[in-house]
């Protein structure tokens, strides 16, 4: 079980951070939460390089966790190594234990396209495949065969299109591109063909950087409506965002976690020199 104590925000404040405490965060949760993902000394090694240093990190369900840190300190690949996205580096090598629901996503025995369809993931620049808004939410469904005639399929396109938040936007057009949307909107294409094949679990990898503030909010919005359903793992450079969204926090600094804990406790009341001199904007 992952402890979701609610820490008095007492403490002193730091000066630079008073944005982010007064940023309107969604992270005090009373009850405490069961244990979604567990990583146990997770290593990550790009041929010679290193570059995990024995992750350990539990990731409570129906949440939001932000990975914060500096570029290049691993976020991405930790983010990767929990939908076993790695494997598809030919120099990458993992090793420990990351289990999804106790079990082991590194058991030989386990099917990885399964898993994927089980992690959805975001990503940085939004992706949509080169066909129809229609076509690029019902891809993953038809592979996955999760739909057994066109009524179905049509259900889940449009159920997904409405968790997205993007439905009305383009209910008239399902069958223009994807890539004929604007950038906002084609970001939540991507979460909506994420949400398709009904993941538990929605990786996100800085999925606003490319966005105006609009778009962001609206994607923030989505995120804080999802996180009941979806426990939702988000990389961020944005502290703002990782205070407005999150309701806990991993802080990364060369390849190692230094702090990770209620987001509000890791934005009032750092307890690494570490973590306050990043969230402080004194390094990255
Ligand atoms: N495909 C790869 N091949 C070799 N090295 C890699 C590869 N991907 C990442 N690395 C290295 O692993 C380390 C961690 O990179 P990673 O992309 O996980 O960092 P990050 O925290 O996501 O950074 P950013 O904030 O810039 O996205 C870096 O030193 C990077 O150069
Ligand atoms: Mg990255």
């Amino acid at each position: 079980m992952v402890a979701t104590h609610v820490v008095e925000s007492k403490a002193p404040m730091l000066e630079q951070t008073n944005d982010l405490a007064e940023a309107e965060t969604t992270n005090v949760e009373p009850a405490e939460k069961s244990t979604k993902i567990t990583s146990e000394d997770v290593c990550v090694y790009y041929g010679e390089k290193q570059a995990l240093f024995g992750i350990d990190l539990e990731i409570p369900e129906n949440s939001v966790t932000s990975l914060i840190g500096p570029s290049g300190c691993g976020k991405s690949t930790y983010l990767r190594c929990i939908n076993r996205m790695n494997d598809v580096i030919d120099i990458c090598r993992v090793t420990g234990t990351i289990k999804i629901d106790g079990k082991d996503i590194y058991d030989p025995s386990l099917d990885v396209v399964e898993l994927r369809a089980r992690i959805g993931m975001v990503f940085q620049k939004p992706n949509p495949f080169p066909k129809s808004i229609y076509d690029n939410i019902a891809y993953g469904p038809r592979i996955h065969g999760l739909t057994s005639n066109k009524a179905e399929l049509d259900e889940l396109v449009e159920n997904s299109l409405i968790k997205a938040g993007l439905w009305n936007e383009v209910k008239d057009r399902l069958s223009g591109p994807g890539t004929g949307l604007s950038g906002g909107q084609q970001q939540r294409l991507c979460i909506a063909r994420a949400i398709a094949t009904k993941p538990e679990v929605i990786l996100m990898d800085e999925p606003c950087s490319a966005l105006d503030p609009i778009a962001t909010a609206t994607i923030e919005e989505l995120i804080d409506e999802l996180r009941s359903n979806y426990t939702i793992v988000i990389v961020t450079h944005s502290m703002q965002q990782a205070a407005r969204v999150s309701q806990r926090t991993a802080f990364f600094h060369l390849g190692k976690i230094i702090e990770e804990g209620e987001t509000t406790q890791i934005f009032t009341n750092p307890q690494n020199e570490k973590t306050q001199d990043y969230i402080t904007g004194r390094f990255g």
